[in-house]
């Protein structure tokens, strides 16, 4: 057994409670999904190109594939809500619009498989979906073996139009039921985030043995007033569910939003760069064939993924705070190999110029060796060697991040010290 393997083992046997047993979402689910773009179009004949239908599912497949997304791991293409009929069929089952989804649900996961994508679905575990379509209730089982003999291969479970008492059971009883089909299907669940809204405690125990990623907090908007809630959420509350992140279970901050309408360029760096801090999964939700060139080089850019996808899977935590309340903000992740740290350094200010943040390793509780190497994230360049009290000085554009890798300095070539870029 080599060092490094010993020390995943390590690191993969130390979290406190079991993840769900199907094997999946080993690092942090990658993909893409309908919601923050598209909605709940269903308007095909005014809006053709942009509604809730198998011609966008296909074209969106395509151009994963052809624009280079699949290559640096985004392999999920999901349907979120307003792809059913109003209706269940006369057996009870779900029916997808017929005009909008004329070839059927199979066909389609089967023309997604073709581009070698996985393909991913959406259900409510309440009466009715959030937009008002039939949902699982009383249904669940029937539903599973549905997606299943689908050949779906994610589902995306909502909370609508039930009552809160009953999402301890009926999370857990789909979940259940997904295991009964004996398909691999990851189990994505809003669970923790109708909790929250309901001012219900959240069991991180329970969540984490049901499902494979789960939301934990409010649908994310096209702007930088939501994202920031988003991190602020995480400020305070990450010490509740941080822990239960890792192999097989991930929280869930919600989509990215890059190549939209509403973020500055360096604001789409902030949220790539703390979505992997975040250890989140990474769900694009964007036409990724009309995409900018500068957005699409983030989304793609193999460093940052490098750091989302890390292998030990431990989700960053915020260390030290500067400025006046939390407008500078020091995250620090553990990676892999042991003694290598991602560390980001947030701006959240907006307006005037770029700020210039001081900080040492000490301050930031790195003490595994006496000197790291660091790289900067984004570009990969190298920064240079700096002990434990030298001043380590970074400029910070206004809603911006500065990221860097630290790894322990070593002055002979120990190649498992090294950072690898992750590969496919
Ligand atoms: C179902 O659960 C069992 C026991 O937890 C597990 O061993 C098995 O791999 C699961 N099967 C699927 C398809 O998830
Ligand atoms: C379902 O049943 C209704 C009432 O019995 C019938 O009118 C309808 O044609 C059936 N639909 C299908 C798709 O079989
Ligand atoms: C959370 O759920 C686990 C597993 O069901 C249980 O053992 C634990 O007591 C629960 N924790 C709380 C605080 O209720
Ligand atoms: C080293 O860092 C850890 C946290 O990572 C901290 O608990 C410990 O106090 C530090 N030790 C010293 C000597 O600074
Ligand atoms: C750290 O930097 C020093 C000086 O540039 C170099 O000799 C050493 O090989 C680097 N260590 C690692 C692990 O890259």
């Amino acid at each position: 057994m080599t060092v490094l393997s010993s020390i995943l083992l390590l690191v993969l046997s130390s979290y406190g409670s079991e993840a769900l047993d199907n094997g999946l979402a080993l690092t942090p689910p990658m993909g893409w999904l309908t919601w923050q773009r598209f909605r709940c179009n269903t308007d095909c004949k005014k809006d053709p190109d942009n509604c809730i239908s198998e011609n966008l599912i296909k074209r969106q497949a395509d151009c994963m594939v052809s624009e280079g997304y699949l290559g640096v791991g985004y392999e999920y293409i999901t349907i979120d809500d307003c792809w059913l009929a109003k209706e269940r069929d006369n057996n009870s089952r779900l029916q997808p619009d017929p005009d909008r989804f004329p070839s059927g649900i199979k066909h389609l996961a089967q023309y997604v498989h073709s581009k070698g994508l996985k393909f991913g679905i959406y259900e409510d575990f309440g009466s009715k979906t959030c937009a008002g379509f039939p949902g699982s209730e009383y249904y669940m089982q029937t539903d599973a073996q549905t997606f299943a003999d689908w050949e779906i291969d994610l589902l995306k479970f909502d909370g609508c139009n039930s009552d809160i008492k009953d999402a301890k059971y009926g999370y857990p009883a789909m979940a259940k039921y997904l295991n009964k089909t004996g398909r691999d299907i990851l189990y994505s669940c809003e669970w923790p985030f109708y909790n929250w809204r309901d001012n219900v405690k959240s069991n991180f125990t329970e969540v984490r043995s049901t499902c494979n990623m789960w939301r934990v907090f409010s649908d994310i908007q096209d702007s930088w007033t939501s994202l920031t809630s988003v991190i602020e959420y995480f400020v305070k509350n990450n010490h509740q569910f941080q822990p239960f992140s890792g192999p097989g279970g991930w929280n869930d901050p919600d989509m990215l939003l890059l190549g939209n309408f509403g973020l500055s360029y360096d604001q789409e760096r902030v949220q790539m760069a703390m979505w992997s801090m975040f250890a989140s999964p990474l769900i694009m939700s964007v036409d990724l064939c009309n995409m900018r060139q500068l957005s699409k080089a983030l989304l793609q850019n193999k460093y940052l993924i490098a750091i989302n996808q890390d292998k030990a899977g431990v989700q960053g935590k915020l260390k030290v705070v500067k400025g006046t309340v939390y407008d500078i903000q020091i995250w620090t992740r553990p990676i892999l190999p042991q003694g290598c740290y991602a560390v980001a350094i947030l701006n959240l200010k907006s307006g005037g110029g770029p700020k210039m943040v001081e900080t040492t390793f000490k301050e930031l509780d790195m003490n595994y060796t006496t000197k790291y190497n660091i790289t900067e994230t984004f570009d990969n360049e190298y920064i240079g060697t700096f002990g434990l009290d030298e001043k380590l000085i970074f400029w910070v554009n206004p809603s911006g991040v500065y990221m860097f890798t630290a790894i322990p300095a070593t002055s002979d070539d120990d190649d498992s010290l090294k950072f690898k870029p992750w590969r496919k």
